[in-house]
């Protein structure tokens, strides 16, 4: 561990669109544009500080064991023997809104998980970082999803087969696939939209999501947009949720009229995702999306982005 006190590492993480219509914590991709960043770098004083966080509105705990980028960190640090008499700093940069339904969270826990490795000389790979990273998700929704962080992590389609400890497997990503995500300006809390779901689902609906789920993936591998489509659908999550988010029906109906492969809620909310295949038709969707949120006088923010397949970096 070479501990040049001067030596900073930034790193980034994008945003993410988390379940994928039938993947409910199952599937993950990520997106350009929207992300967090995160510097860390060595103190004389031992421990984790978090010395400033930008672009939250002073709305996050700045106590490392409140913050799922503090909690993130904390995890990787206890099991990296020389690392715990280490003082670390961490600066936090959010660029990306909170409560939106693109893995706010994770962002920032996986951005702060990838920076501080890297300070600490790399003694993890990516994937061995997830489970790092999911611990800020617990503390952040009261569920160790990994959906949102895996994705923002490794970047591309993720799935995640199980979560305890984290399995997870990169997808194949169509070339053409785009995706328009709007941003209703109201916000969702994942704790809040995750206690409203049943806890029991029925067989019949069980059927139908996992045959869509295995087609989806089947869809992907093969570059088959019209399998996509017809596998983008959620019988389960969706119905329950989308009296949440204001505008939900007339916005998929939207989506779907102007083209899109298929159109859903992004991770818990508000924002939602639909997928097409070129940039040209991305944006015909989000406008009309856009219409919807104007005519019931709603704000919103447009974002049109291929699949992100880079996931985190340093920067
Ligand atoms: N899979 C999670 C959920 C993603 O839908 O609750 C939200 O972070």
């Amino acid at each position: 561990m070479s501990k040049t006190k001067s030596k900073k590492i930034k790193a980034f993480a994008p945003a993410t669109v988390a379940n994928v219509a039938c993947g409910f914590d199952v599937l993950g991709f990520a997106i350009h544009g929207l992300g967090d960043y995160v510097t860390a770098s060595f103190s004389d004083e031992p421990g984790l500080r978090i010395t400033s966080i930008n672009g939250d509105e002073g709305r996050l705990p700045k106590e490392a064991e409140k913050n799922t980028a503090g909690l993130a960190v904390l995890s990787l640090l206890e099991k990296v023997d020389e690392a715990k008499k280490t003082g670390i700093e961490l600066q936090i940069e959010k660029k990306m809104p909170l409560g939106s339904g693109l893995g706010s969270s994770a962002a920032s826990s996986a951005a702060a998980v990838v920076a501080v490795n890297e300070l600490l000389g790399n003694p993890f790979t990516t994937n061995e970082l997830l489970p790092f990273a999911v611990q800020g998700e617990l503390a952040a929704s009261g569920t160790a999803h990994a959906d949102n962080v895996a994705a923002a992590l490794i970047g591309g389609f993720i799935l995640v087969k199980t979560h305890n400890p984290p399995d997870v497997i990169s997808l194949n990503t169509p070339e053409k696939l785009h995706c328009t995500v709007i941003h209703p300006g109201i916000e969702i809390q994942t704790k809040n939209s995750r206690k409203i779901l049943r806890k029991q689902v029925s067989l019949e609906k069980a059927v139908t999501q996992w045959g869509n789920l295995g087609s989806l993936v089947a869809g992907l591998y093969t570059n088959d947009y019209d399998l996509i489509g017809r596998s983008l659908h959620d019988e389960i999550i969706e119905p329950v949720r989308a009296v949440l988010i204001p505008g939900f029906s007339e916005m998929q109906q939207a989506a779907l009229d102007h083209g899109a492969l298929g159109c859903s809620i992004s991770g818990s909310g508000p924002s939602l995702f639909a997928l097409s295949t070129s940039q040209e038709q991305a944006e015909e969707i989000g406008k009309a999306m856009g219409v919807v949120l104007q005519s019931i006088g709603l704000e919103y923010d447009l974002h049109i982005s291929k699949i992100n397949t880079a996931g985190a970096s340093i920067v």
